[in-house]
This record gives C-alpha cells, structure tokens and sequence, in this order.
C-alpha cells in the first residue's frame, strides 16, 4: 500500500483517491453497453478482495497476539463485506442473458476463475487444509507459490487461540457468556464461511441465468465438472461438524459420519 502526501499542494478529492488511475481502468472490449456493467461489478468486487485480503493480514497477528476484541470486529467487518459482495449478483443480472449473449463471445479466454486475489483470500483464510488433493493441486498448477505465501491461516491463527485458552469448542458454547469472546469469535468464522457459500451458490444461480447450466464458461469448464464441485469446500468444516455434537449431547439423533 503507498501512502499520499497530504501536504502536496493538489491533495484533494481525486488526488487522494487517484481517481484518474482507478477510472481509467474501464475498458470495454466489445461496444456493447451492457459490458459496463459487466466490467463495473467484476471491478467493485476486485477492490473488495484487495480490502478483504487488507484485513485478513491483520486479523490474523491480532489473533496470534490474543487480541479478541479487535480481531472479532474486524471478522464482522469482513462478514458484512463478504454480504454486500453477494448482492451484486442481482445487480448483474438486470444485464439480460440475451445482452451478454450479444457480447461473451468476445471474452473467451477471460474468467473469473483466474482471479488470484479471489484464490488468494481462500488460501489466506485455509481452504487448502480442508478442500480435497484436487483443489490444493489446482491451486499451485496455477499460481505456483501462492499457498506458500500464507505460513500461517485464518484457521491456524484461529485454532490457536482455543489451543492457548484450553478449551473446545463445545466448553465455549457451553459457557458462553462467560467465555464470550471466545464464542464471538467462533461465530464470527462460522459467519465468513456461511457468507463464502451464501456467494458461492448465489453465484451459480447467477450463472444459471446468464448462460445457462450446461454451456462452457468462458474459463473452459463445465458446470458439473468445477462450479458445482466447489460447493462442497468449508473454512471451518469443524464449526459445523460440532454443531451435531451440541445436538447429541441434548439428546437429539445424529446420523453417523459420512451420513450427510
Ligand atoms: C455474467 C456473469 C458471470 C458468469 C456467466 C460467470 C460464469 C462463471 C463460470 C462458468 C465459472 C467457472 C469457470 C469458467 O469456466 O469460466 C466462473 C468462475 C468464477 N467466477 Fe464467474 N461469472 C460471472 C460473473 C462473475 C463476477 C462479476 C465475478 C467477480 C469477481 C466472478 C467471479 C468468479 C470466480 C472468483 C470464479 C472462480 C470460482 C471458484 O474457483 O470457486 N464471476 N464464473
């Protein structure tokens, strides 16, 4: 991140936004007008990674320092970012699937899936500890490095600190007002992964509409073969595995391992 001078004599508004960079990014590849928009939303989402991926940084030495309060303000942050970031899907879709008929067959070649900062802030938060051999696999075919960039996750810096505390996760939301930091926080995570595929799915509905679900994306995959796979991946599949737990405990049935 660089820093702007505030005592330079242009320092305003569009200096201190470089807005000049950041608008001369719009450029359409084809004429059609329903390519700004196109365009538009891929843009705001992008600089909505860049902040998320900002925060993660932080909330991870905050959290490796013990720093609960702070840590868990900033997850609710990335939670309600991770919201907005969904409801441009609806935005997207006032573009009409015969609009960007008209123009997609100029974007072959580009997709989302070649977002590195999208890639980034799943390996940053630790999908690849808990996603299965084929996405660690694509992920350093494609971006060779990049899981290696991030020593230490958002799930190892979380699970840190129940290690440092000395309790499970079932002793926190059994004692929950006592330990109530701790219970935020376990809320808090399980509210960026509900959020994650809240966006995952709610995309895929996008996509359905926009392309239907058995053409190509212009990425080079079928639906069923990546989309659809990529539902089954969870941050913290542990937050929702003990969720059984607290229902056996209460006496309620719970089917065995596997069973879901
Ligand atoms: C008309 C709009 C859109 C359509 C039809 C669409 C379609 C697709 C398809 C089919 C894929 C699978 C890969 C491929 O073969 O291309 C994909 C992946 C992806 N798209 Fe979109 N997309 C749209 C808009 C967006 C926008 C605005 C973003 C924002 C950044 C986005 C982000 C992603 C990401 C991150 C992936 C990879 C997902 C993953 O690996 O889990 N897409 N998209």
């Amino acid at each position: 991140m660089t820093t702007a001078e505030s005592g330079d004599q242009r320092f305003d508004y569009v200096h201190h936004l470089q807005l000049d960079t950041l608008l001369s990014a719009m450029r359409q590849v084809t004429p059609h007008p329903e390519e700004h928009l196109f365009v538009t939303v891929h843009h705001v989402l992008e600089l909505w990674f860049k902040h998320v991926l900002f925060d993660l940084d932080r909330i991870i030495a905050l959290l490796q320092a013990d720093e609960l309060a702070q840590a868990n303000w900033l997850l609710r942050r990335i939670a309600e970012i991770l919201k907005l970031a969904e409801a441009h899907w609806t935005v997207l879709e006032t573009m009409s699937a015969a609009d960007f008929a008209e123009f997609r067959g100029n974007l072959t070649g580009a997709s989302g899936m070649q977002s590195r900062q999208f890639r980034q802030v799943e390996v940053m938060i630790g999908l690849h500890q808990t996603a299965d051999d084929v996405y660690r696999q694509r992920t350093e075919t494609l971006w060779p490095g990049l899981i290696a960039e991030y020593p230490v996750t958002l799930r190892d810096a979380f699970f840190g600190v129940y290690e440092r505390a000395g309790v499970s996760l079932l002793d926190v939301y059994r004692d929950r007002w006592t330990r109530n930091e701790l219970f935020q926080l376990a809320e808090n995570a399980f509210e960026i992964d509900r959020r994650f595929q809240s966006w995952r799915h709610n995309h895929i509905l996008m996509v359905r509409r926009q392309i239907g679900i058995r053409a190509r994306g212009t990425g080079g995959t079928f639906f069923k073969d990546y989309l659809a796979s990529t539902t089954a991946y969870y941050f913290f599949p542990e937050l929702f595995e003990f969720r059984n737990e607290l229902t056996a405990a209460s006496g309620g049935e719970v089917m065995e391992k596997g069973g879901d």
